[in-house]
């Protein structure tokens, strides 16, 4: 059974295929509307999502079928002590396929070992995001034409960000790929990503703090959250969450057509007046990720042999 617990259980060729597919439902729509009738999507959140879990519900009935939801880590019986494994060896029982976003790392892998549907990690802690990254994917895909040749930066929390350490993975894949890793100190890309993906795959990067060293030469800027959540001392947190804001008299020194990318939610690290810019990407996001997360439901259900 096939589950998509990090981007690596995808190879580069499903990731092609996936990106081929979303393009096709956004050309045609009402060609899927009906793909998936009579069956369920379950989406167990224990975090707070607002993209990640409405898009994957629309996402589902956007291919005609239905979606049961456990919204809230109180509102299941995860609040009564039952464990991850259990929980997914009863949603199996209900639905064909599940999402689950979970602040312990591991959390969506412990749940596609104990299920008998695909499981999709839509988030666990700090760790992975593998569908943001198909999100992001088919954001450059569509504003770039390429994933090869591009220097990227990446700005913020890079050290709990988990889809910085997904997106990074993934573009590692891809020829000619140069990363700039802006971030303060204590929030700087953790050594595990740097040698199980830079280092051992020879990728170049470039870390510093400064957002205005690495503009010049960025053709897509990933900005990132400093997320709250993480940190074990609110002093900390209120130190460093206003590191990076970008603003319009910054941008100016930015080429012409860099793509700015963020996951979203954004706090501050974003001014409002971007948005008006062309070169602002972060609201497409957005929707291509319902268009990714109904080709990867399409996959995964397919290949579980249930469609
Ligand atoms: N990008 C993202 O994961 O957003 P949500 O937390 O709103 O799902």
């Amino acid at each position: 059974m096939k589950s998509v617990i990090n981007i690596r259980d995808l190879s580069l060729e499903e990731i092609d295929e996936l990106i081929q597919t979303a393009l096709d439902i956004i050309d045609d729509p009402a060609a899927y509307a009906r793909s998936c009738l009579g069956r369920i999507l379950a989406t167990l959140f224990f975090e707070p999502s607002t993209r990640t879990r409405l898009s994957f519900e629309s996402a589902m009935y956007g291919l005609g079928g239905n979606v049961i939801s456990v919204a809230g880590a109180d509102s299941s019986s995860a609040a009564k002590g039952e464990s991850i494994a259990d929980t997914a060896k009863t949603v199996s029982c209900y639905a064909d396929i599940m999402a689950m976003r979970h602040p312990k790392e591991g959390a969506a892998l412990v749940a596609a070992n104990n299920a008998s549907i695909p499981v999709i990690n839509a988030g666990d802690g700090g760790h992975y995001h593998p569908t943001q990254t198909l999100t992001d994917l088919l954001t450059i895909w569509r504003e770039k034409g390429r994933f090869t040749g591009l220097t990227v930066g990446l700005c913020g929390d890079l050290k709990f960000g988990r889809t910085v350490h997904s997106l990074i993975t993934a573009l590692s894949c891809y020829s000619g790929i140069r990363f700039y890793l802006i971030s303060p100190e204590e929030l700087k890309l953790p050594s595990y990503v740097k040698k199980d993906v830079l280092h051992s795959g020879g990728i170049p990067y470039v870390q510093t703090t400064s957002m205005e060293i690495a503009l010049p030469e960025l053709d897509i800027l990933y900005m990132t959250r400093v997320q709250r959540e993480r940190f074990f001392n609110e002093e900390d947190y209120l130190r460093l969450k206003d590191s990076y804001i970008l603003t319009p008299e910054r941008l100016k020194k930015a080429k012409p057509d860099m793509s700015i990318m963020h996951p979203l939610p954004r706090v501050n690290e974003i001014s409002v007046a971007v948005d008006a810019d062309p070169r602002a990407c972060y609201f497409k996001q957005v929707l291509n990720g319902k268009y990714i997360r109904m080709a990867l439901i399409l996959k995964l259900l397919q290949e579980a042999g249930t469609l």
